[in-house]
């Protein structure tokens, strides 16, 4: 028997290449749409390298109805994991339009383009960015909507379509998943994050400067009132979010916060090298602290954080070291021993030529 294909859009990125090689293990085959906007396809290669399997590249736009019909005419998808996004919260104050855009009509696209072809079972990757920083944390699910920049009202408008349209058609299955702040890499360091351009994220930002490829970490604001003035996050290993079972509202954090400086501290010990740092102003949009109340995974599918900071920092680093130009860079031997499989040759079907986030 055939095993059931899932659409994940979104999935060269760095959740998406994570989450294909949790889903091969779970005895499924990813279907791969994205725009390459910000990944890179060798990123499917790793996944092979990684899994056996190559997953099936896509390059198409998910706001791109027509792109979306052929997807589904192609192949016998059975769900959706719905990844691809814009995802900088400071990026989302200078060109808010792009987001709602990619987010928003992204998203509704989709859901439209499912509903033509009878797909009805969704997984959509929200962030606790739909909190705001107006709840004490740890943060339940049932807090209301308070977000404080574009990004994280994109999701939580996406999150308020999708549960009216649950509450419609009784047909649908939709989890929305709020992630806190997934980093870390594969521990095969075969696969990890790499983002076009510098790095928004705190992790591969550390992680390039202990390579020495930047000199410096600015930590955005000291002023903060947290442990040590820095910003403060949940931060969750990418594998224990790429493992995902069930279909509800749910955060997925570990419960607990780190600040920047705890952040570095734990990359200097991982990686051995001292990370340079400075100083300077908040940046706009950003929460000062909040972490999640991560029982209510556990209660209703036994999800919980396996992985803490030592660890995520100790896998971002070896991606980081074995990897210094990303995916420029050739996998090492030994990660060939595996028979391969490709899914199906990897295709464009845009209907228009160029047509992506720019
Ligand atoms: P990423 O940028 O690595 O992955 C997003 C992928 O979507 C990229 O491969 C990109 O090329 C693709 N993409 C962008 N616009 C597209 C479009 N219009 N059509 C098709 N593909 C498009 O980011 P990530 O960290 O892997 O995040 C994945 C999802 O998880 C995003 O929706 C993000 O908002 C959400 N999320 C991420 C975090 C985090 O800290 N990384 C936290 C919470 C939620
Ligand atoms: N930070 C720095 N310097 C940097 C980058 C980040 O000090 O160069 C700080 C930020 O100010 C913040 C913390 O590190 O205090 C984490 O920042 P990130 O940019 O890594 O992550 P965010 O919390 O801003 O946002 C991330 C994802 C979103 C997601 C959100 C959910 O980018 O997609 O987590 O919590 F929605």
């Amino acid at each position: 028997m055939r095993a059931p294909r899932i659409l994940v859009t979104g999935g060269a990125g760095f959740i998406g290449s994570h989450t294909c090689v949790a889903l091969i293990a779970a005895g499924y085959l990813p279907v791969v749409l994205d725009t390459l906007v910000n990944s890179d396809a060798r990123s499917l290669q790793r996944v092979a390298c990684i899994t056996g399997v190559e997953p099936v590249l896509v390059c198409g736009d998910v706001r791109d109805a027509v792109a979306l019909d052929r997807v589904f005419a192609a192949y016998d998808v059975a769900a959706v994991v719905h990844l691809a996004g814009l995802k900088a919260v400071g990026e989302s104050m200078a060109d808010p339009v792009s987001y709602y855009d990619v987010n928003l009509a992204g998203t509704l696209a989709l859901v439209q383009a499912m509903d033509r072809t009878g797909v009805r079972t969704l997984v959509f990757s929200s962030s606790a960015t739909v909190y705001g920083d107006s709840q004490p944390s740890p943060i339940v699910e049932s807090a209301p909507y308070a977000a404080v920049n574009p990004y994280g009202r994109t999701k939580a408008m996406v999150e308020s379509m999708l549960a009216d349209l649950a509450r419609a058609d009784a047909r649908w299955s939709i989890a929305c998943l709020r992630y806190f702040n997934p980093i870390g890499a594969h521990e095969s360091g075969l696969l990890g994050e790499r983002p076009h351009g510098p790095p928004n994220n705190l992790m591969p930002y550390i992680a390039q400067v202990a390579a020495g490829q930047r000199e410096w970490l600015v930590v955005h604001g000291a002023d903060y009132d947290t442990v040590d003035g820095t910003g403060v996050r949940d931060y969750v290993h990418v594998m224990d979010v790429a493992r995902r079972p069930g279909i509800l509202m749910a955060n997925l954090g570990t419960g607990r916060g780190a600040s920047v400086l705890e952040v570095v501290s734990a990359f200097e010990r991982a990686s051995g090298r001292r990370i340079a740092l400075r100083i300077g102003p908040r940046r706009p949009g950003d929460a000062p602290a909040y972490w999640a109340d991560a029982r209510g995974a556990w209660q209703a599918f036994g999800w919980r954080a396996r992985r803490d900071l030592d660890q995520m920092c100790a896998d971002s680093w070896r991606w980081q070291a074995a990897n210094p130009h990303g995916f420029d860079d050739p996998a090492p031997a030994h990660a060939s021993g595996l028979p391969r499989f490709q899914d199906n040759t990897s295709t464009s079907i845009n209907s228009k030529p160029g047509h992506s986030h720019a």
